[in-house]
């Protein structure tokens, strides 16, 4: 629980899965959390759940495919609460197919949130933080960031470039005394096969998830605990998965 009390943490991509989780255990553990997404029910929610137990929580709807809006989040979050600790490019998709079917705009929508969303959250989140001279960028790839699998190319790309994003970010912040995560989780249970347009691979990848697929919070535990290392230590990158899982 050290150094997690009283931070300020954005979280995009709350509503559901992996940053609702990390959203609740950050906040049982004394965090402030500012929580976009584009389902603002869902996060409010959540919002009205958190802070009757006592936390500190703010939702804005959140299209990280828009530049202005995940900047409006991270602002709202310093205006707010005076500062950002930790910004967690969190939201994604996997529609997963083979490239033979050319579904041109899931690879678009694919880029979109999973690159561009992440390059967004960092320009919104890097100028408060170069300010502070202090701060925390958590990007969320995968197994699929190490791995290519077939049906799997657009989405893999999209994670292997949020892992080359990180290592090029990490490298240029040293003067500003901010620390650059990427964390690479297997099989977790969420809605995200839901985001899968074709049948026969929705099938699959849904019968991959009931048969392997750990729960969420394994994903906020690895959050925690690299935010919760002291200052001077900087987690760069946590690969996990179900131990039952091969790929
Ligand atoms: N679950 C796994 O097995 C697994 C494994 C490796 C990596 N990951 C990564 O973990 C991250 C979270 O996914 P998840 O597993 O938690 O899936 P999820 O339950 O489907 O959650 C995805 C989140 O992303 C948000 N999102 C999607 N498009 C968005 C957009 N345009 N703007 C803002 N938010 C958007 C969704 O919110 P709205 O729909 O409300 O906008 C939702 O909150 C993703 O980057 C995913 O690639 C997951």
């Amino acid at each position: 629980m050290e150094n997690i009390k009283g931070k300020v943490v954005v979280i995009t991509g709350a509503s559901s899965g992996l940053g609702e989780a990390t959203a609740r255990m950050l906040s049982a553990q004394g965090a402030t959390v500012v929580l976009g997404a584009r389902r603002i029910e869902r996060l409010q929610k959540l919002v009205d759940e958190l802070t009757s137990s006592g936390g500190k929580a703010l939702a804005l709807v959140t299209d990280v495919t828009d530049h202005n809006r995940v900047k409006s989040l991270v602002d709202a979050a310093v205006q707010k609460y005076g500062r950002i600790d930790v910004m967690i490019n969190n939201a994604g998709l996997m529609p997963h197919s083979p490239l033979e079917r050319l579904k041109i705009d899931d690879w678009n929508r694919t880029i979109d949130v999973n690159i561009k969303g992440v390059l967004y959250g960092i320009a919104a989140a890097l100028p408060h933080m170069k300010q502070q001279k202090a701060g925390h960028i958590i990007n969320v790839s995968s197994v699929a960031g190490h791995k290519v699998t077939p049906n799997g190319a657009v989405y893999c790309a999209t994670k292997h470039a949020v892992r080359a994003l990180s290592e090029g970010l990490r490298g240029e912040v040293k003067p500003y005394n901010i620390r650059a995560t990427i964390i690479s989780p297997g099989a977790v249970a969420t809605e995200l096969p839901n985001s899968i347009t074709e049948a026969d691979v929705s099938a699959g990848v849904h019968k991959f998830y009931a048969d392997f697929a750990i729960p969420a919070d394994s994903f906020a535990r690895a959050v925690v605990f690299a935010m919760s290392q002291p200052d001077d230590v900087d987690i760069n990158e946590i690969l996990f998965r179900p131990t039952s899982q091969v790929l």
